[in-house]
């Protein structure tokens, strides 16, 4: 080969290595953890500015916090999460993290945490959960995905937060990982991690063409980030197809078939979920006649200590699973139906009722019960068929 064209693939070669490279350490610096705290404001800066506070960025990026607001990132130190917190230790900063790593990561809300339990509480900083700042600043620097048509370095200069610091990172499903991928140390079973979305994404089709976590859960850069408490993002997620009713003298078969089709990693990625495809019979008062009830369940089931896996139905990306129904017809039925019933918090339901039970919680009882409530609230059906029977 000609000398000249070896080397520029060489070049090219090393080039591509480069910035990958310095990819993944952007990425670790910026979820290294703990987190650093921000340190002085910058004294050019008014308080607004440096506030860390998610109404105050709202004040000029309203469209991003009120998707923010309505997301789960916003949420995601509810009454499960510090229901727990409460009956820790108010300086166990090292229990917390394991936590608040993931459900509030920035030291600031750690600091807030702390001064709650003690009873000082200057800031809920904690308890807004996922905050913007969480995401986007570092050591009071602003940062965000390149701008489509760069702003002149004169612009910058004008901007407020004095601008932004464009990455890369920010459009890479990697920088979703640090709290939805568990490393490859952290807790597994059955082999496989208690958490795997990143993983179970770029082993599927999805990775390969290049559409990220942020293409399904951020469109259109929208904060959105629904998941399965949604029913529209699920049904988006499979394609249900019920053929084949019989009734042939008193004997009903149907089946119903769910495929993944556009689910970026398993449906559904976590050990929470429970989705329940069942078919069974109704008498003329629409009463469901509990002996003809037959069911198949889709999810990764574990034990409530969390010691061993005991199934994993999920559907890995465009697998599909046929429900198939066949059942005597019962005397008093006049009608046969189908339904996929979602059940998104049908884990913590239990893990509830067991902490509940056990009188494990203390200081955070009214808290759980709180939650209890709420995870039995969060159901839902994705599809829901009707037959009369002759
Ligand atoms: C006083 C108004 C103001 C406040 C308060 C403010 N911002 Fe901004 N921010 C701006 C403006 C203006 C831009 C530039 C927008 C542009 O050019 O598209 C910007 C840019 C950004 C960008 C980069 C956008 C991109 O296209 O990548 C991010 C990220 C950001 N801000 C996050 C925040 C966060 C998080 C907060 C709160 C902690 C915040 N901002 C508070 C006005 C503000
Ligand atoms: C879980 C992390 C996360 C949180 C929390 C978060 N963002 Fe973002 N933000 C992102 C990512 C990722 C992008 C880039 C999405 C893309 O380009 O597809 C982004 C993009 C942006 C942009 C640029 C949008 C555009 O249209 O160019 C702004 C501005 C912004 N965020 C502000 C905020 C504000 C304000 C909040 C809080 C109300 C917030 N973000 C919360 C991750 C986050
Ligand atoms: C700092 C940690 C953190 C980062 C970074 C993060 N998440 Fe989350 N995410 C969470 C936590 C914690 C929850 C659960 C909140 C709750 O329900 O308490 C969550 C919830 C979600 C949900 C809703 C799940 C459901 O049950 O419906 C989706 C979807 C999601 N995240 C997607 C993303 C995507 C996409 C990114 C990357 C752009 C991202 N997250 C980045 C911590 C994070
Ligand atoms: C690696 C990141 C990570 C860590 C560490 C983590 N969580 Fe979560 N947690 C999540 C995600 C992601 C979800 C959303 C799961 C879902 O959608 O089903 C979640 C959901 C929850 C929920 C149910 C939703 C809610 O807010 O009520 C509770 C409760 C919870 N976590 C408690 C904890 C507790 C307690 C700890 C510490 C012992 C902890 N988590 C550690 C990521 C994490
Ligand atoms: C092709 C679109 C697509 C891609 C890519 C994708 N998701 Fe999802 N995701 C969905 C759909 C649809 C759902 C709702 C169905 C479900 O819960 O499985 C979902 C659900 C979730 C949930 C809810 C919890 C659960 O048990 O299902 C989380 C968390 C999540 N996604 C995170 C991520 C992360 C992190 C990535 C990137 C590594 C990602 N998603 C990539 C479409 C996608």
């Amino acid at each position: 080969m000609n000398n000249i064209w070896l080397k520029i693939i060489i070049l090219s070669l090393i080039y591509i290595d480069v910035y990958a490279t310095s990819l993944q350490q952007e990425l670790q610096r910026h979820w290294q953890q703990p987190l650093a705290t921000q340190g002085e404001p910058p004294s050019d800066l008014t308080s607004l500015e440096t506030s860390l506070e998610p109404k105050d960025c709202a004040t000029c990026h309203p469209t991003q916090f009120k998707d923010w607001s309505q997301s789960l990132h916003s949420h995601a130190m509810g009454a499960g999460m510090i229901g727990q917190l409460v009956d820790m230790q108010a300086h166990a900063t090292k229990q917390h993290q394991a936590c608040i790593r993931c459900h509030a990561p920035l030291q600031e809300q750690a600091v807030s945490l702390v001064n709650s339990l003690l009873g000082n509480s200057s800031t809920n900083l904690h308890q807004q959960g996922v905050i913007c700042a969480a995401c986007h600043i570092r050591e009071y620097k602003w940062y965000g995905p390149h701008k489509n048509g760069q702003p002149t370095a004169n612009d910058m200069q004008k901007l407020p937060h004095n601008g932004w610091q464009s990455t890369p990172i920010f459009k890479d499903a990697q920088f979703c990982s640090v709290c939805h991928q568990f490393k490859p140390e952290e807790y597994s079973l059955n082999g496989k991690l208690l958490e795997n979305t990143y993983e179970e994404w770029k082993a599927s089709r999805y990775a390969t063409e290049n559409k990220t976590c942020q293409d399904c859960h951020m469109p259109d850069r929208r904060h959105l980030w629904r998941g399965i408490h949604d029913p529209d993002m699920v049904k988006q997620g499979v394609e249900i197809k019920n053929t084949d009713f019989k009734q042939l003298y008193n004997i009903i078969t149907a089946k119903l078939t769910i495929k993944n089709t556009g689910t970026g990693h398993y449906f559904p990625t976590y050990v929470t979920p429970k989705v329940i495809i069942e078919g069974y019979q109704e008498d003329k008062n629409e009463k469901l006649l509990p002996e003809t009830k037959q069911q198949y369940i889709i999810s990764r089931k574990v034990a409530m200590n969390l010691s061993k896996e005991l199934a994993d139905t999920r559907l890995a990306p465009d697998e599909k699973v046929t429900f198939d129904y066949n059942a005597k017809r019962h005397p008093e039925a006049t009608s046969f139906i189908l339904n996929v019933q979602v059940e998104p918090d049908a884990f913590y339901t239990k893990f509830y009722q067991i902490t509940l039970k056990n009188g494990s919680a203390k200081k955070g009882k009214k808290l759980l019960q709180e939650a209890l409530e709420q995870s039995q609230q969060s159901n839902f059906s994705i599809y829901f068929r009707k037959q009369s029977l002759r």
